[in-house]
């Protein structure tokens, strides 16, 4: 198989792999905060608290990313579409919309998500035209009344009420 058709392949599957949504944030040099919607998130250890997620190498905050040393990853809440086509786009100032503030560990967290890891970089990468970054958690929160966003062949938005029927505990 040619490799051009492999890459079709291998997006057709990767695209319909359903996955949740997050958003991940840092600050730059500058101490702007910056961020981008990212789906490629994935538990990695129990102990100590550690999770992953890859970075395009043409995403304009990679450096602040690779060299920030940190990062908080959201997993988004249902409803919020709205921020996850913000920080999925080109738009320079993605935080100006929204409510969001500076935690104690220096890391920009938006409100209103499932969940917030704040993590602190154990180990950054370099894969191919991605660099993988893995994060040791050293802060996170819950909103339990919250349900998390689902991403499906470029579709996100509330997990389908069928998921619930009967809910399932969380453990
Ligand atoms: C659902 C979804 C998932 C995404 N996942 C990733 C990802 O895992 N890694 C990544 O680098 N970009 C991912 N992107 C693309 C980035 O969000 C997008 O390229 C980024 O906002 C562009 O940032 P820039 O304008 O700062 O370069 C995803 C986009 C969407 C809509």
């Amino acid at each position: 198989m040619q490799k051009a058709e492999q890459q079709e392949l291998f997006k057709q599957i990767m695209g319909n792999y359903p996955t949740g949504v997050t958003i991940v944030t840092t600050t730059d040099e500058n101490g702007k905060p910056v961020g981008l919607t990212v789906n490629s998130f994935a538990s990695v250890s129990l102990d100590p608290l550690m999770l992953l997620w890859s970075i395009d190498h043409r995403v304009s905050s990679l450096k602040a990313f690779t060299e920030g040393g940190k990062f908080a990853v959201h997993v988004l809440a249902g409803e919020q579409q709205e921020l996850c086509k913000t920080f999925a786009s080109k738009v320079e100032d993605r935080f100006s919309g929204c409510d969001w503030s500076l935690s104690e560990n220096g890391l920009p967290i938006l409100d209103g998500a499932f969940g917030v890891f704040e993590c602190k970089t154990f180990k950054a990468i370099e894969a191919g035209d991605h660099t993988v970054l893995i994060g040791e958690v050293i802060d996170l929160q819950v909103t339990p009344e919250k349900d998390p966003m689902l991403y499906h062949r470029r579709v996100f938005g509330p997990i389908p009420e069928e998921f619930y029927t009967p809910k399932q505990p969380v453990l």
